[in-house]
């Protein structure tokens, strides 16, 4: 039996909070959390998220203390896990990180190219002061990383503190759900080798019940992986699972021409989406999830940060597929280089396992874009215009300095209020 542990929720005004305590619920024996602080910028989200939590684990039949504060520190003191899920500039910046690319005819989105990007440089530096508040008053403590782009995030924080931090996705699980779909089969009968970045990771060697897939079944698994997303043609060549968001690489020019043609981008549907969930929230008497949450895209969100927090503290050691520093796990890429890749997870840490071979149809397009992570943290941190240019010129979405150079200076201003570290 394990002791109670404290809960630290950094950014639980987050729409995403509800799913975590559904999570907390679930795996009340094998983690029993005594405590939850709950910490946001957004005082009055934070005071609505923790009266709608309160009673939705009320309504789970489940009780535990959920304090708030505003003091960052208070909330990191005594937590064994530090859960980050923060927005900085929330959707309202985003609808910008998604419009103003589409005007240069480049992809335009939360977290691939240009919009990542900018969501990296705003991020960043409040990340990093997150983690030295950990580090210095907490340095025991782990932090399971949800923010966006999780893997600049982690890239930052494992380069420039101390603190201890896995960079988690939900995304990890979609060749799981997809290839127990297609076959018909258990998710937790379905294994892969998985290699890449996130947001631009490759499943393969699919097994079910330790038995290879066949061709034929391949097939059928890249129609359903695919759906959606992209030509399955490009799977069955490929013999890989790519995430859903290699589509704004095989199919750019087509994509670029849809997110233009859209009505609204996914961050103005996004915001309203926020706006019906926090309405529900609000209403005193609202003690269940709201329909919207199931609409936003983060699904699965507490089950890979549940399986962390287990294989750390519970003695649950596990492989799970984390964003973590190679440190030579993928041969060629600088040892510093975060990717995301299955680790072994227990109570001594995280480990990236060696992957035995990048598979050669897709490393180019992985190296191209770890060059582009690691310049953009590199200006996020140092504030540097050329060093973000640069990064754009090494992103394969971008690549073209007559495109890069304007689309910089549009992209800066219109985050100057959340970027003090190029405006200074
Ligand atoms: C997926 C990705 C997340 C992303 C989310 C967007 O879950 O893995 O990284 O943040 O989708 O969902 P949204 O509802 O905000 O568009």
């Amino acid at each position: 039996m394990v002791d109670k542990i404290k809960l630290a929720v950094i950014g639980a005004g987050s729409s995403y909070t509800p799913e975590l305590i559904e999570g907390l619920v679930k795996e009340k024996e094998s983690l029993p959390v005594g405590e939850i602080a709950f910490h946001d910028v957004d005082a009055a989200r934070l005071e609505i998220m923790a009266g709608f939590c309160r009673r939705f684990l009320h309504h789970l039949g489940h009780e535990i203390p959920i304090a708030v504060t505003t003091d960052l520190r208070q909330a990191v003191e005594g937590a064994t896990f530090v859960d980050v899920q923060i927005r900085v500039g929330g959707n309202a910046q985003r609808v910008l990180d998604e419009k103003i690319p589409l005007k240069y005819g480049v992809v335009g989105q939360e977290t691939t190219g240009p919009g990542g990007m900018m969501k990296a440089f705003r991020t960043i530096p409040a990340m990093l002061q997150i983690a030295r508040v950990v580090e210095r008053h907490n340095p025991g403590a782990w932090i399971v990383n949800y923010t966006n782009p999780t893997g600049l995030v982690t890239e930052a924080v494992t380069l420039h503190t101390r603190a201890k931090i896995a960079g988690l996705c939900s995304g990890a699980l979609f060749p799981r759900w997809r290839v127990s779909e297609a076959m018909g089969v258990p998710e937790d009968s379905v294994r892969y080798d998985y290699v890449g970045l996130n947001h631009l990771s490759f499943a393969f060697n699919v097994t079910v019940d330790a038995r290879p897939v066949t061709d034929e079944e391949f097939d059928r698994i890249a129609e359903v992986a695919a759906r959606g997303f992209m030509d399955p043609a490009i799977l069955r060549n490929l013999r890989l699972i790519p995430s859903p968001y290699l589509q704004y690489y095989f199919h750019t020019s087509k994509k670029v021409k849809e997110l233009k043609a859209r009505t609204l981008s996914r961050a103005e549907e996004v915001l309203a989406l926020e706006q019906e969930a926090f309405a529900a929230y609000s209403d005193p008497a609202c003690d269940t999830k709201p329909e919207a949450l199931a609409k936003r895209g983060g699904g699965g969100y507490s089950e890979i940060a549940l399986d962390v927090m287990k294989a750390i503290y519970a003695g649950r050691e596990k492989t799970i597929i984390v964003n973590v520093p190679s440190r030579g796990a993928v041969k060629g890429l600088p040892d510093s280089a975060v990717v995301e890749i299955p680790c072994r997870v227990n109570a001594a840490g995280i480990v990236g396992l060696n992957v035995a071979e990048v598979p050669k149809s897709v490393w180019g397009l992985i190296a191209a874009v770890k060059n582009y992570e690691q310049l953009a943290v590199e200006a996020a941190v140092t504030g540097s215009r050329d060093t973000a240019l640069l990064a754009l010129l090494a992103h394969p979405l971008v690549r073209e300095y007559d495109v890069a150079r304007p689309l910089l200076e549009e992209l800066l201003e219109a985050n100057r209020d959340y970027l003090p570290q190029f405006f200074a």
